[in-house]
């Protein structure tokens, strides 16, 4: 049998209890047979970017971070919104690897996902991601999308976990169209 593809989740939430973050750890579970999840290593002491101390060396974090990339056969990305955009942390994150020689998002399939309590579910936060991963050339994945709203009301805070089944099942069907949306990308 051939390998499973190799996909990586990247959480946009450093919060204990983030709702972002169930959501990521749910995602094993909830993927085609062909494809296998695993967290990226964390960015969360990655030093605000600074060109002057990437010039000094990148970080051993970057490294790890932008390697686990480069091995990946696809990306995805499950974050929170803050005021409508990508919080701090995970664009910092981005803009250390796209400095980074042969930075790791060209041509790297990338699928999105955001669940917020709010109303639009972190949706203005992915369009924000679509445009700056697109400006450093990544694949990114189109429909569909799975923007969860009122996640408080869909993910169980006691148990971290998906309460909701029509919230699980657009996230089966993303993971499926992305496995074969990475197939196209490889072909
Ligand atoms: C700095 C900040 C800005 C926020 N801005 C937004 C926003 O623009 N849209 C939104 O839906 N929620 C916003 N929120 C609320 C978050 O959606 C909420 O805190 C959510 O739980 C964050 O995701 P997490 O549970 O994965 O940490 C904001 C929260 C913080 C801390």
């Amino acid at each position: 049998m051939a390998d499973k593809l190799n996909v990586i989740v990247i959480c946009g939430s450093l919060r204990k209890g983030s709702y972002n973050a169930s959501v990521a750890r749910a995602l094993p579970a909830l993927a085609p047979p062909e494809m296998a999840i695993k967290s990226a290593p964390g960015y969360d002491k990655f030093p605000l970017y600074n060109a002057d101390l990437q010039a000094v060396g990148n970080p051993p974090e970057v490294i790890a971070w932008v390697e686990a990339i480069r091995a990946a056969d696809g990306v995805v990305i499950v974050s929170a919104e803050y005021n409508w955009s990508i919080p701090g942390p995970l664009k910092n994150a981005i803009d250390w690897a796209s400095r980074v020689k042969d930075q790791p998002f060209k041509d790297k399939p990338v699928a999105v996902q955001s669940a917020s309590p709010g109303l639009v579910g972190g949706s203005r936060m992915q369009y924000h991601l679509r445009q700056a991963l697109t400006s450093i050339d990544a694949m990114m994945f189109g429909k569909p999308e799975v923007i969860i709203n009122f996640a408080n009301k869909k993910i169980d805070e006691k148990t971290g976990e998906i309460a909701d089944q029509p919230t699980k099942d657009i996230i089966t069907q993303q993971l499926a169209a992305f496995a074969k949306f990475i197939e196209r990308v490889r072909a």
